[in-house]
């Protein structure tokens, strides 16, 4: 999905070379994302000019095309804007043009770099257009660019700030924006601003931050008083003329960033749409809220708003980002899908850590604790996501039933939508994300919120939009997940799913002996994920032998293990692009047997639990249809010891049933990896895929 990367130097010497190393590298760190194309803006020689690099295909073919510009390298600039973009294309197909960053015209006057989708950008064209504009992609972004030019040439007697043009343009905007602009009307300066699309700023200074915060500037005067739409509708313009009376916005400084000596302080700026990005310049990072408009300029950060609203906070905290720069790295594996998948034992560890008192049997999420009790008391709870997030609501559906004895329902984010399922006050809706940005899932906590129900956010991106505007969560700790095809977000979901469970249920005596048993099971889990993974060379040589050539894959499961059949057939299409489906084993009979023969390749997940004997029967199913079965098994499963010496199998460990789901899964996941492998894929950026869904 999109990447926005801006980086801005105040009074920090940069040769050119430099500055267009600091914008590629960064959009490298976003390349996790998935995009197609990648561009960047710059300054030129002249004065007013901005040079503009665009490309298809990676960053690495930007870096190759900006070696071929003949601006100089080493020119330096004392102070800069430059903005960077890598796109997934949405409005027309992946080409130069249509790559970001977008322009008013063609000598560059204002530049943009935008992830998400404006709603009304047909209206905005077609006002621009009357007015002489000529759009040259087929982008809704463009309108954006065209819009600024727009404005500040009917406004341009009035010498308008950076900040009032920006409230100009956005309150024509609808849908959905993280923004970058510059413009050659404010040279070195640059405004970002967001709305339902993530964006940060990490800002790096010689001397210490007065104030670990940012005030929010509001204005004197009531407010802006245009009706957007109707300054557009009526083609005139003449509304976007809008007085800012009174708003003298560069008398105040920003308290964080005044220096004891007076003398101006040096600063960096990195502008990104994730922490991934900036975590290698600084640590400090001030996340944006939606309609926040930044404005940074002569070494300072302003963050205005357009209106005050009641109750809102009147400044933003510059936090500390814990992650590290080798957390995001592959270190020795191959790729970042299978460095997450051999992390297992680690993150479930780190997603339990602090939480689960092993000795006394106690689990604690301090994220949930306030809430407790109004979960306990709710009459349904929703489990909203999509993807593999799905999966993990699916996985976990059973003992959450079990131990909460609450009716749960397990929605997909997309179709809940569509249906506009009911929703009461006293519902709990949950929603799981790795990313916690999902447009899907984002929409259907606003629905939930519209129909106030208790929000909780089950997420592992921090201070992502899911997880900001949920009541209340619980973060599953993973770490940074970069690959595309999600591994440990998924194990690290279950087991956060798991101890929402027991700890809702830690009121229940009818329930304490299944609870120390699961609680006693997740003790044991990360060793286990161990020995699952000890299975990889076996794994490997099925993959390249047997499975690689074949065009479908089926896998069996029922119960708890139907998620999983569900999960490791997703995860075997995205990376191996290779038709699979997971089956409910119950269902074989009703129309799915029809496929069975010799050579479609059949995974069962059949680990022991109270279904075993209704999953054997499947397998006698698929073996009298002269099925070749791959069986995932317990070891020294004795019901198989007769199959074990004329079919293949996986052997895992024997957990509760309940988290079996948590080792059965790893073998699914190296599978779709070394397919992937085998058959040349990239297997981090599979094709048409994104990291984070920001698109509905
Ligand atoms: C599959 C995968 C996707 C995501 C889905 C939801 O490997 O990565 O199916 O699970 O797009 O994403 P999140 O969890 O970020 O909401």
């Amino acid at each position: 999905m999109c990447g926005i990367f801006g980086y801005v130097n105040y009074l920090v010497e940069k040769t050119r070379g430099e500055i267009e190393n600091t914008l590629l590298d960064g959009m490298q760190r976003l390349e996790y994302r998935g995009y197609d194309s990648a561009g960047l803006a710059i300054d030129g020689d002249k004065e007013n000019e901005v040079l503009l690099f665009k490309e298809v295909g990676k960053v690495a073919a930007l870096r190759k095309l900006i070696k071929t510009s003949s601006a100089d390298v080493n020119k330096t600039f004392v102070s800069h804007v430059g903005i960077a973009h890598t796109r997934w294309a949405t409005h027309g197909p992946p080409s130069p043009l249509n790559a970001h960053p977008h322009s008013s015209d063609v000598t560059n006057e204002f530049v943009i770099v935008h992830n998400g989708i404006i709603t009304n950008y047909r209206e905005l064209k077609a006002l621009l257009v009357s007015k002489g504009f000529v759009f040259q992609t087929d982008t809704d972004t463009e309108c954006i660019a065209k819009l600024c030019k727009y404005v500040y040439d009917i406004n341009n007697h009035r010498d308008l700030d950076f900040t009032e043009l920006a409230k100009l343009v956005l309150i024509e905007l609808q849908g959905a924006y993280g923004l970058l602009i510059k413009s050659v009307h404010f040279p070195n300066e640059v405004i970002a601003t967001r709305k339902g699309s993530p964006l940060l700023i990490g800002v790096k200074t010689d001397k210490k931050l007065k104030v670990d915060f940012v005030d929010v500037e509001f204005p004197d005067f009531p407010e802006i008083t245009v009706e957007p739409a109707a300054a557009v509708s009526s083609a005139t313009g003449p509304s976007l003329l809008v007085p800012l009376a009174g708003s003298d916005l560069r008398r105040s400084q920003s308290r964080a960033f005044i220096s004891d000596d007076g003398v101006p302080m040096q600063a960096e700026f990195f502008l990104a749409s994730d922490p991934s990005a900036v975590v290698e310049h600084t640590k400090k990072v001030l996340y944006l809220e939606d309609d926040d408009i930044a404005h940074i300029y002569d070494g300072e950060l302003h963050i205005h708003r357009v209106r005050r609203e009641e109750g809102q906070s009147t400044i933003r905290s510059i936090q500390t980002l814990e992650i590290e720069l080798n957390e995001i790295m592959k270190g020795n594996f191959d790729h970042f899908m299978q460095k997450e998948i051999f992390e297992q034992p680690d993150s479930v560890i780190n997603t339990m850590r602090g939480r689960i008192d092993f000795e006394n049997k106690i689990v604690t999420l301090g994220g949930l604790s306030a809430y407790l009790n109004t979960i306990r008391r709710c009459r349904r709870i929703i489990m909203v996501a999509c993807g593999t997030s799905f999966h993990s609501c699916m996985a976990t559906r059973a003992i959450f039933e079990e131990l909460t004895e609450i009716p749960i329902v397990v929605e997909l984010a997309s179709d809940f939508l569509d249906r506009r399922s009911p929703v009461f006050r006293d519902d709990t809706c949950i929603f799981v994300s790795q990313s916690g940005e999902t447009a899907d899932t984002m929409l259907a906590l606003q629905y939930c919120i519209e129909r106030g129900a208790l929000t909780v956010g089950i997420v592992n991106s921090v201070g992502s939009s899911i997880s900001r505007q949920t009541n209340c969560g619980v973060h599953i700790n993973a770490g940074p997940e970069i690959g595309v095809a999600s591994t440990k977000a998924y194990t690290s979901q279950y087991v956060a799913l798991v101890m929402m469970a027991l700890s809702l249920s830690d009121d229940r005596i009818s329930k304490r002996a299944r609870r120390h048993e699961i609680i006693d099971g997740l003790g044991k889990i990360s060793k286990q994920i161990e020995e699952v993974l000890a299975l990889n060379d076996q794994i490997k040589e099925m993959a390249e032998t047997s499975l690689v050539n074949q065009k479908s894959l089926l896998l069996l499961g029922r119960g708890y293990q139907f998620a999983t059949a569900l999960e490791g057939a997703l995860k075997i299409k995205e990376i191996s692009y290779m038709h699979s489906e997971g089956v409910l084993a119950g269902e074989l009979k009703h129309g799915v047997l029809a496929l069975v023969d010799e050579d479609l390749p059949i995974i069962v997940l059949a680990t022991k639990d109270s279904l075993f004997p209704k999953v054997m029967s499947a397998v006698e199913q698929v073996i009298a249809r002269s099925g070749n079965p791959i069986i995932i098994c317990n070891k020294d499963e004795n019901a198989f010891s007769k199959l074990k010496t004329t079919y293949r199998t996986l052997e895992v460990p024997a957990t509760v049933d309940c988290l079996q789901g948590l080792l059965n899964v790893i073998p699914l996941q190296l599978m779709s990896y070394w397919l992937a492998v085998k058959k040349g894929f990239d297997v981090d950026f599979p094709r048409n895929l994104a990291k984070a869904v920001t698109v509905e």
